[in-house]
């Protein structure tokens, strides 16, 4: 975090020859609830020590300069423009100016840039992290006042539309919300969330990277999102939430099997984050990682958003006796999370990356979890 913030800083230095304010947000893992988020449903996600730092000052005009230092690219557009600009990573940026100013707050030209340590594609959200940092510094330096909540939404509402994807409000959330040592419990349909201290005693939190991507992102997840809202109008409810499997098999007839399946999965995750959560606070790290493990298997089975290697990476966390695994995120590739007793751990991370590289060409990278604050200041 540390060289992360002094490149930002220097970044900034070096191209406006000025300090900027400092701001940064995190990307997030979750622990159970994988898209239940636009179905109304719970999720237990947690930001991590790894985001998003930018600096930023307002210029006195009403344009914004940008650098994103990594890809070194650099980009320019004005504040009153309803065309986005063309580089794909700006048009996070570009959404949050846009979604403020929608909604009533100020924005006035400014100069930033910004650097991230969140990995690209791995499922642990940099975008939420990009879109995060943005919506609140804007509201911090432009004496905005709304409050996190809006922040998120302002997140979100970028993804939708300037971004593509109609993801639900996970991500931003936890970007936003995320409290150090804490998981995040949210209902998705009432927005009420209670924090959930996580130190499970004798486990450990284990990221594998498969660094693969197989999809693009929009289309397929807005698919999954389509058949969702299919079977909850086929039900005649507004979200799939709170929906039985008995309901369900009434209205199998009139709703194709792929739609069954997506909702089957749906109403079954539902139960089981509660499941999850019950577990954990019993301190029954076993109950809990199996819930993970069904997780996936309805992931990978009914929903199918995992991949090959995804899977390949949860079948070796089973064979090493691994308490709980999943893929983790939207899908097609990028990490599974994987619940992992003390003693086990070196053993398990050394056996999958030996089995995945023999496998496939390259060992996944490995990350060790550390649950820390959401947007802030520095
Ligand atoms: C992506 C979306 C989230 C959520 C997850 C799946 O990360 O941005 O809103 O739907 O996928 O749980």
């Amino acid at each position: 975090m540390n060289t992360l913030i002094e490149k930002v800083r220097s970044g900034f230095a070096e191209r406006y020859g000025a300090d900027g304010q400092l701001f940064a947000a995190p990307g997030r893992i979750n622990l159970i609830g994988e898209h239940t988020d636009y179905n109304g449903g719970y999720v237990l996600p947690g930001a991590v020590d790894r985001g998003i730092v930018a600096a930023i000052r307002p210029n006195g005009t009403d344009r914004v300069r940008l650098a994103a230092l990594d890809p070194g690219e650099t980009c320019t557009f004005g504040l009153k423009e309803e065309e986005k600009p063309e580089a794909s990573w700006a048009h996070y940026v570009f959404g949050v100016c846009r979604e403020t100013i929608k909604r009533g707050g100020r924005v006035e030209g400014f100069d930033a840039c910004f650097a991230g340590d969140v990995p690209l594609g791995a499922g642990m959200s940099s975008s939420a992290a990009l879109e995060s940092v943005f919506a609140f510094a804007l509201n911090d330096l432009f004496g905005n006042g709304f409050d996190r909540f809006e922040l998120a939404r302002i997140g979100q509402a970028t993804e939708h539309n300037y971004c593509g994807c109609r993801c639900g409000i996970m991500d931003q959330f936890a970007s936003v919300f995320g409290r150090r040592g804490c998981l995040m419990r949210l209902d998705c349909r009432s927005m009420e969330f209670v924090y959930v201290p996580f130190d499970p005693a004798g486990y450990r939190l284990v990221l594998l990277d498969s660094r693969v991507k197989h999809r693009l992102v929009g289309s397929p997840y807005n698919d999954r999102r389509r058949s969702c809202e299919r079977v909850a109008a086929a039900l005649g409810r507004e979200l799939l939430r709170g929906a039985t499997m008995e309901e369900l098999e009434a209205v199998r007839p009139r709703i194709s099997s792929e739609d069954y399946r997506r909702a089957r999965y749906v109403i079954g995750e539902e139960r089981r984050v509660l499941a999850f959560c019950e577990a954990l606070e019993r301190g029954d790290g076993e109950t809990a990682g199996a819930a993970m493990y069904a997780t996936h298997h309805g992931l990978s089975q009914d929903y199918e958003v995992s991949c090959e290697e995804l899977d390949f990476l949860v079948e070796t966390a089973a064979s090493c006796g691994v308490s709980g695994s999943r893929m983790m995120g939207g899908g097609f590739g990028g990490c599974t999370i994987n619940l992992v007793r003390e003693e086990l751990c070196d053993r398990f991370v050394q056996t999958a990356c030996d089995r995945f590289a023999e496998r496939y060409g390259h060992a996944p990278q490995v990350y060790d979890v550390t649950i820390s604050d959401g947007a802030r200041r520095l």
